[in-house]
C-alpha cells in the first residue's frame, strides 16, 4: 500500500507537470501573437506629438514653423503632458545630389535638417520626418523608392526619431507589405531607434500585415476638418473615421497601433464640443495623439482639450487596448475601453444634432449589473455619485460625454 502522503506527493508532481505543460502550450499559442508587434522597443504606448500637415500643408511649412512648434510644445505644457515628437510632413525635400542623397529645400530649410533636429532635441523633444514609398511624395517631392537604405542612413545621421512613409506615386504592381518591409529593414539597419509610421490609408488592410512591420498604420484616408463628411478621393470626417476604427479594434496594441490620422483639434472647422468628442474617441482608441494645429497660437479651449491629462491617461493606458462601440441606438452610441486597473473609459456619443440622454449599461461594458462603481466625468473633472447597473447622462447634439468607471 502506498502511504497517503506519498500518494499526495505523486499527485502533486503530476499536477505540477500538468501546469508546466499547460503553461508551455499557452506560451506556444501566444508566441505568434507576440511576434505580431514590431519589436523595436518603441511606441509601447501610442506616440504623442505634432505634425505640420493638417495646418500648414505644403506651402506654409518651413523651419521657422517647426522651431515655433518645438518652442510651443514646451511652453504650452504639451511636453509635460506627454507630447514628444515634432514631425515635418511633406515638402521638406527638393531633390537628390549626384550620389542620390536626399536634399532638403534650401528655401524653407536654410539651416538644414540636422540643425533643425538638433534644435528639437535641445528642447528635450524628438524629431520626425516624412517620406513616401513611391517615386514621388503626394505633393510631388522625391520619394524613397529604390533609395530606402540611403535615405534611412541619412535620417539617422540627421538624428531622426520618427519616420512617416506615405503611399503616393507607387509603381504599377508595387506591393505594400513588401515595400514597407524594405523601409523597416533599412531603418533597423541604421541602429538608431526610429518609430515607423505606415501611411497607406488602409487601402491594403495594413492591420492584417503591418504588425511586425510598423509601429502604427493609418486606418483610413486623410482626416478632414469636419465632424461628418466624406470626400470622393477618400478624405473622411471624424464620424466616418470612427466607424472604420470600430471594425478593426482588435488589431491594435503596444508597439503596433491603428492610426485614425492626426488631430484636427484647434483648426477651426468644428465646434469645441465636436473637438472634445474627437479627442475623447482618439483616446478611447489608444490612437497616436499627433496634434495638427498651430500650437504656437492656441485658444484656451484648444489648450484645455489637448492638455486634458485625464483623457490623455486613457489614451496612454499601459495595457494598450483599443476601445470599441458596445451599444448603438440610432445616433446614440456607447463606446468602451478596458483599462489596466479594471476600469473602463466610456464615451457617450450623440451623433444627432439634438440633445439626448444616453445610458451605458454595465452589462455592455463587461460588468455584472449589480456592481457598484465610481464614475468620474473626464471633461468636468468631477466625481459623480457611485452608480450601480448603468450610467446615464444628457449629451448635447454632435457631442460626447466621457467618463471613467472604476469598480
Ligand atoms: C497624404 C497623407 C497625408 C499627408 C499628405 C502629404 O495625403 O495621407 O497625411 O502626409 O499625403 O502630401
Amino acid at each position: 500500500m502506498i502511504p497517503v502522503h506519498s500518494a499526495c506527493l505523486s499527485w502533486r508532481r503530476r499536477l505540477g507537470r500538468l501546469v508546466v505543460l499547460s503553461l508551455a502550450m499557452c506560451a506556444l499559442l501566444l508566441a505568434p501573437l507576440a511576434s505580431q508587434a514590431l519589436e523595436n522597443g518603441l511606441a509601447r504606448t501610442p506616440p504623442m506629438g505634432w505634425n505640420s500637415w493638417n495646418r500648414f500643408g505644403c506651402k506654409n511649412v518651413n523651419e521657422k514653423v517647426v522651431r515655433a512648434a518645438a518652442d510651443a510644445m514646451v511652453s504650452s505644457g504639451m511636453k509635460a503632458a506627454g507630447y514628444q515628437y515634432i514631425v515635418i510632413d511633406d515638402c521638406w525635400q527638393i531633390g537628390r545630389d549626384a550620389a542620390g542623397n536626399i536634399l532638403a529645400d534650401p528655401k524653407s530649410y536654410p539651416s538644414g535638417i540636422k540643425a533643425l533636429a538638433d534644435y528639437v532635441h535641445s528642447k528635450g523633444l524628438k524629431f520626425g520626418i516624412y517620406t513616401d514609398a513611391g517615386v514621388k511624395t503626394c505633393a510631388g517631392r522625391p520619394g524613397s523608392l529604390g533609395h530606402e537604405y540611403q535615405d534611412a542612413a541619412q535620417y539617422a545621421r540627421w538624428g531622426v526619431d520618427f519616420v512617416k512613409e506615405d503611399w503616393c506615386n507607387t509603381v504599377p504592381g508595387q506591393d505594400s507589405e513588401a515595400s514597407y518591409t524594405v523601409m523597416r529593414n533599412a531603418l533597423a539597419a541604421t541602429g538608431r531607434p526610429i518609430v515607423f509610421s505606415i501611411c497607406e490609408w488602409g487601402s491594403t488592410k495594413p492591420w492584417l500585415w503591418a504588425g511586425p512591420i510598423g509601429n502604427m498604420w493609418r486606418a483610413a484616408g486623410d482626416i478632414q476638418n469636419c465632424w461628418s463628411c466624406q470626400r470622393t478621393w477618400g478624405g473622411h470626417g471624424v464620424l466616418q473615421i470612427i466607424d472604420l476604427m470600430d471594425s478593426i479594434y482588435s488589431y491594435s496594441g503596444p508597439g503596433h497601433w491603428n492610426d485614425p490620422d492626426m488631430l484636427e483639434v484647434g483648426n477651426g472647422g468644428m465646434t469645441d464640443a465636436e473637438y472634445r468628442a474627437h479627442f475623447s474617441l482618439w483616446a478611447l482608441f489608444s490612437a497616436p495623439l499627433i496634434s495638427g494645429n498651430d500650437i504656437s497660437q492656441m485658444s484656451e479651449a484648444t489648450k484645455e482639450i489637448l492638455l486634458n491629462k485625464e483623457v490623455i491617461a486613457v489614451d496612454q493606458d499601459p495595457m494598450g487596448i483599443q476601445g470599441h462601440r458596445v451599444q448603438k441606438d440610432g445616433d446614440l452610441e456607447v463606446w468602451s475601453k478596458q483599462l489596466s486597473d479594471g476600469g473602463r473609459a466610456v464615451v457617450l456619443l450623440n451623433r444627432s444634432d439634438k440633445p439626448a440622454t444616453i445610458t451605458a449599461d454595465w452589462t455592455a461594458i463587461g460588468y455584472p449589473s449589480k456592481l457598484k462603481a465610481q464614475v468620474r466625468d473626464l471633461w468636468l473633472h468631477q466625481d459623480m455619485a457611485p452608480h450601480t447597473g448603468s450610467y446615464a447622462a444628457e449629451v448635447p447634439g454632435d457631442a460626447a460625454v466621457m467618463v471613467r468607471i472604476t469598480p
